[in-house]
């Protein structure tokens, strides 16, 4: 059976690397919301692994919430349309957001969100995210916090999927060109 780093043509950014960032992004949000209301939302599924590990580094109070975000649709390119998958949205009022997500490519994804928690009203409205590819954007967007800057490739690994698998690679890789035409049916 083939093994899910056999489907990776290059590593772009190794465990270590990500954790070390993390610890960066996590005091810089540390001082950013101490002493205030933090409430950080999470969008499923990608943002579940680099959610976690980035929460384990902030030591202030904070609740955590999450948004089931279909845009996807496990191919390779963006659809363009967002769907909410549940029918009730956190109560953010009196609390400053913090939206954290896997990859800004189109921006499509995030600026919806950001428009629909807005007009929640928070405090005050950030974005977070691992990944910031190197496109031209759909959507005027940018985020507050970002990890890495990657170049347009499709990749996978620490969260990131295609067509639901690979994301439990502890590293981000590009998919060969192979895994691609022919993926994993397990
Ligand atoms: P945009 O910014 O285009 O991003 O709205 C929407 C969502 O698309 C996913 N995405 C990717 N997933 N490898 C992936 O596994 C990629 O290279 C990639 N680019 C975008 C991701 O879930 C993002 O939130």
């Amino acid at each position: 059976m083939r093994s899910m780093q056999d489907d990776i043509a290059k590593i772009l950014l190794h465990e270590s690397t990500i954790l070390a960032r993390l610890d960066e992004l996590a005091y810089q949000i540390t001082q950013d919301y101490r002493e205030k209301p933090l409430t950080v939302i999470g969008i499923l599924n990608g943002s579940c692994l680099f959610l976690a590990d980035l929460l384990r580094r902030i030591p202030i109070p904070l609740q955590i919430d999450c948004l089931s975000i279909a845009s996807y649709h496990g191919g390779l390119e963006s659809s363009g349309a967002v769907a909410f998958r549940q029918s009730e949205l956190p109560n953010v009022a009196g609390r400053h957001v913090l939206l954290v997500d896997d990859i800004l490519d189109t921006g499509v994804t995030l600026h919806v969100v950001c428009e629909k928690i807005g007009s929640l009203e928070p405090l005050s409205l950030r974005t977070c995210v691992l990944l910031k590819k190197d496109v031209p954007r759909k959507a005027e967007f940018d985020a507050d916090y970002v990890g890495f800057a990657i170049p347009n490739e499709f990749v996978v690994g620490y969260g990131l999927d295609y067509q639901q698998h690979y994301r439990n690679l502890p590293f981000i890789g590009v998919l060969s060109e192979e895994a691609i035409s022919n993926p994993s049916k397990v």
